[in-house]
């Protein structure tokens, strides 16, 4: 017989999006009867819910998946899902038989049904993409208590030449702007008030009738909300609407992370990524124009095939030119299946060259972070608590512009806001003084008689 209470454990790798269809996923299983755990010792279901972005992503979920076979019970069931199991489908039950549940990203609305099955014995695939699916009435299980992630866009349409994400995404499409806003103000309901809003190329949203801007300004009005971000955006979508929006809605944070990719016009080119050097660098300027103080953040790859030593000077200098807050960095990987895997095979960067670029493109990075970091010290900044810090005893926020502050408060501040001065930093991260919040400026008052 089976025991009342099911219990149900998600291991997430990947980017936000999975983090959010993971929510979707444990809500989904919740009105069910699941009840989620935090360990996959003895769980009904094991879910893994994967990222197929580089080859030692998925190496680590293959090492990862072989253990959990230990935590397994006698009925438990493991299954895969997300990007992973978009792109092998079926091959991973042929290379793990503890394995019986294969589910892509457009798959989740039958999960409950593919796990019964799964239980009575079967070893199920369900990789169809769903051009419709929102999972519109799914009730999220959110992870986080103090921000909100929100799915407004799924798939993605750009097929750079590297990436993986339109074939275990697929095409994009876009949430109806009423139903975003519907669940914004739930999540204000909820005790929320910031929201992330995700999406491939959050910023080409368009539900038919409404684009980005619209979204964001409809946002705008949502009372309670307090901060609204997005990611991640491509720079040929940062329309003149857009930018407006952003710069007139004061929710939204001043901090945009623009993927750079390869600050060379010929590699940008061979990547598919639909902009110039100079193009990226005049987003730039214009996001920077409408919003003063603007946080900027980035997603760069070295070793792209026929990346040349100048090629990647140029990259190191799109970085300076630019001054980000910060990057992350990534080692070209090439997968299967991706249109890079047609380039010459001659074009390849030597492996000791690609790291030799990468350490010091992260150098180059951390120096200017450091540098700008420095710059900010003895500034005010208002943060949004979100955590006790890892050393148990300051507490973490972030700041509007995307910084990490520690502050000695107390843990009830966490999910509340609380403005500091910035007093020291380690580079990447900061400490800050509580300080008396701005005035609000004074109403006047009406003049009597
Ligand atoms: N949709 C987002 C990026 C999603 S993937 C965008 O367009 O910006 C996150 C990052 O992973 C990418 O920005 C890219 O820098 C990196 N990435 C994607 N494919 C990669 C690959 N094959 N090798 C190395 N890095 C890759
Ligand atoms: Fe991948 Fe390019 Fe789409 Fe981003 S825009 S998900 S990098 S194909
Ligand atoms: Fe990875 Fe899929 Fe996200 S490949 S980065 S989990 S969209």
């Amino acid at each position: 017989m089976l025991a009342d209470r099911r219990t149900v454990f998600i291991e997430t790798y990947g980017c936000q999006m999975n983090v959010s269809d993971s929510e979707l996923m444990l809500g989904t299983l919740a009105a069910v009867g699941y009840e989620a755990v935090d360990s996959p010792d003895g769980a009904d279901v094991i879910l893994v819910n994967t990222c197929a972005i580089r080859e030692n992503a998925e190496q680590r979920v293959i090492g990862r998946v072989g253990e959990l076979k230990r935590s397994m019970k006698p009925g438990s069931i493991v299954g895969i899902t997300g990007c992973m199991a978009q792109r092998l489908g079926p091959r991973i039950l042929d290379q793990a038989r503890h394995v019986s549940l294969v589910i892509g990203p457009d798959g989740y609305r039958a999960l409950p049904e593919l796990i019964a099955r799964a239980q009575r014995g079967q070893r199920v695939t369900a990789t169809d993409f769903d051009l419709e699916e929102h999972y519109e009435d799914f009730q999220p299980r959110r992870f986080d208590k103090v921000k909100a992630w929100i799915p407004v866009q799924r798939g993605c349409d750009y097929k750079c030449t590297y990436c993986i994400v339109p074939y275990t995404r697929g095409p994009e499409r876009s949430r109806q702007l009423d139903d975003v806003v519907r669940e914004a103000r739930g999540i204000v309901e909820a005790g929320m008030t910031e929201v992330v809003l995700l999406g491939q190329t959050v910023n080409s949203y368009t539900d038919g009738t409404h684009d980005f801007a619209d979204l964001l300004r409809a946002l705008g009005r949502v009372d309670g909300l307090r901060r609204i971000r997005f990611t991640s955006p491509h720079p040929n979508d940062f329309t003149d609407r857009v930018i407006a929006a952003m710069a007139e809605t004061p929710t939204v944070c001043e901090h945009v992370h623009l993927p750079m990719q390869s600050g060379s016009s010929a590699t940008l080119k061979r990547m598919l990524r639909r902009y110039s050097r100079e193009a990226y660098l005049a987003v730039v300027n214009r996001l920077r124009a409408a919003m003063p103080g603007l946080g900027l953040t980035t997603d760069i790859i070295v070793g792209f095939p026929g990346e040349t030593d100048a090629d990647f000077e140029e990259t190191l200098s799109a970085c300076r030119a630019v001054g980000f807050d910060d990057a992350f960095t990534f080692q070209f990987s090439m997968r299967e299946g991706t249109p890079a895997t047609r380039l010459p095979p001659e074009l390849a960067v030597p492996a000791d060259v690609v790291q030799d670029r990468y350490d010091r493109l992260v150098a180059t990075i951390r120096g200017m972070a450091r540098a700008k970091n420095l710059s900010l010290l003895g500034q005010r900044r208002e943060l949004l608590i979100e955590k006790v810090a890892r050393d148990g005893e300051l507490l973490q926020g972030r700041s509007r512009d995307f910084k990490t502050v520690l502050v000695a408060a107390d843990a009830a501040a966490v999910g509340g806001y609380l403005d500091v001065e910035l007093t020291g930093t380690t580079g990447s991260t900061f400490t800050g003084t509580p300080v008396a919040p701005a005035r609000p400026e004074r109403q006047p008052l009406p003049l009597a008689g």
